[in-house]
């Protein structure tokens, strides 16, 4: 099987990726494949491409189970019988109820002799893996990282982009000492299974620290699974949540598991609480109070293990004050409260440094040669009056990133709207040849858009952002899918 062929059809990783390991498990008669990723920056493995859909990701550590050896090691490992093994790590089985018998693990290696990841064979169809398939699955793992090799996820293997002030934080920028005193909480935080109620105004970073407070906790190789709240009707979100029994309603015509139970052994992240419809908070209650639910159309108690971590940026005080959210059920969510700072009181120092960040992110993702700042450009960044969104911020500097010619970026490739203050918040700019940030983001969101003729997963994919914040933006700005010339 020549993986070089898959290359010239595919060009998405991802799905490249998926149809390897399709064709591997079929080519070697296997049941499942994975393909992880090593992230040197945490010391863990990553689940890239999996058979798995019991579980949305496994994270290992480096020499923790079969995979997390081989990284370590660098050798093969064949197994017969995976259990009795020391090394075999049998919780991953016990998440996803699927029986892992016979194994074949061999090292992914750049052309450095680097290991950059593993790929992982389960279960050999009526007999156990050979000396043969051994030879043939490390043929197969070096064309899978020639593959990695030409990706840009590869310099991301290679050299993390942030070089995390705190290891642990890794992708958080920042060490003023309001951030400081967030990553204080988180570790705290992270040590217990108390729920945590994370604040702040929209585009703080509050994703990212819900994400920081799993992985740095005893659940970290568990599930985080995330909802968000905003995106789906009453209906469909008590599906979500807690699934449903076969059925429950016309057209369920299996038993679906939710995310609750999705997440069981680790963190349920339910992001913008602050929409959670009122039938739906008492319910929520319930779980925190006994761990235990109903599927919808079902009466049988199911319980679960999990950690909840939820984020809005609405005032849930006030919310409460207005009788449009549970009280009690405030109460049980801000066990530990994390607010974070607004990008505005966190000072030159964590602005400059967000500013380079996110200017390697994208010279990277958009495979450009831009390095730096000129002083000029520095300047009018810190000039600028950013409100508390960080989000602003990297859209600039993308912008930049795009827009730059050569290794610097200078002032005049920042979109930024005008510097007086007194135009914030009016979303206007007096300047015709400035845009504001409604205006910019309009503009990149409908360009990213028209490349993807339209589809939204596809467009949302290359925003790095989720589907559903997509869509939510598309209503924000009033950008008409239909007309907007794609
Ligand atoms: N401290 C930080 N270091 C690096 N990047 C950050 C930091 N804080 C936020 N970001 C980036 O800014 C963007 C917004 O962050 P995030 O989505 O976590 O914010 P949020 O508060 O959840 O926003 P929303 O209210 O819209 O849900 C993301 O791209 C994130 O990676
Ligand atoms: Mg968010």
């Amino acid at each position: 099987m020549a993986v070089g062929q898959l290359i010239r059809t595919e060009v998405d990783l991802d799905r490249l990726l998926a149809q390897v390991i399709d064709a591997v498990t079929e080519a070697m008669q296997a049941d499942r494949a994975t393909i992880y990723l090593v992230d040197w920056a945490r010391n863990e493995l990553f689940s890239k491409a999996a058979h798995l859909p019991e579980i949305p990701e496994i994270r290992l550590e480096i020499g923790q189970g079969i995979a997390g050896h081989v990284a370590q090691t660098g050798d093969t490992i064949n197994l017969e019988r995976s259990s009795g093994d020391p090394r075999f790590f049998e919780t991953i089985d016990h998440q996803t109820g699927y029986a892992t018998h016979s194994l074949l693990c061999v090292p992914v290696k750049d052309r450095s002799g680097d290991i950059i990841g593993v790929l992982q064979l389960l279960n050999k169809h009526n007999a156990t893996f050979d000396h043969g398939d051994e030879a043939l699955l490390r043929a197969l793992a070096s064309q899978v990282a020639m593959v990695i090799e030409t990706t840009s996820l590869y310099a991301q293997i290679r050299a993390p982009t942030t070089i995390p002030l705190h290891y642990r934080y890794n992708g958080i920028v920042g060490q003023s000492p309001a951030m400081r005193r967030v990553y204080d909480v988180v570790g705290k935080a992270a040590a217990t299974d108390a729920t945590v109620l994370v604040t702040g105004e929209t585009g703080t970073g509050k994703s990212l620290i819900a994400r920081a407070v799993h992985y740095n906790s005893p659940r970290r190789s568990y599930p985080l699974v995330s909802v968000d709240c905003a995106s789906l009707p009453v209906t469909l979100i008590e599906n979500e949540l807690f699934g449903h029994e076969r059925g429950a309603y016309t057209g369920a015509d299996r038993r679906m598991i939710g995310k609750f139970e999705a997440a069981n052994g680790g963190t349920v992240f339910l992001d913008e609480i602050g929409e959670l419809p009122l039938p739906i908070q008492g319910r929520l209650l319930r779980v925190i109070q006994e761990r235990q639910f109903e599927r919808v159309g079902g009466h049988r108690s199911v319980s679960v293990d999990i950690r909840l971590i939820v984020a809005t940026n609405r005032n849930l005080e006030d919310m409460v004050a207005r009788q449009l959210f549970r009280e009690d059920l405030y109460y049980r969510l801000r066990v530990i409260s994390l607010e974070l700072p607004p990008l505005r009181t966190r000072g030159p120092v964590d602005l400059e440094a967000l500013a380079y960040h996110f200017l390697r992110v994208y010279a990277e993702r958009h495979s450009k040669p831009v390095r730096r700042f000129e002083p000029s450009a520095l300047k009018r960044l810190h000039k600028h009056p950013w409100p508390g969104n960080i989000r602003e911020l990297e859209n600039c500097i993308e912008g930049a990133v795009v827009l730059a010619e050569g290794r610097d970026i200078s002032a005049d490739d920042l979109p930024l709207a005008s510097n007086n203050p007194r135009m914030r918040g009016t979303g206007q700019s007096t300047d015709l040849g400035e845009l504001t940030w409604v205006q910019m983001e309009r503009r990149y969101i409908s360009a990213v858009l028209r490349v993807h003729q339209g589809n939204r997963s596809a467009a949302a994919r290359a925003m790095g952002i989720g589907r559903s914040t997509l869509l939510r933006k598309i209503r924000q700005l009033k950008i008409d899918v239909a007309t907007d010339s794609f």
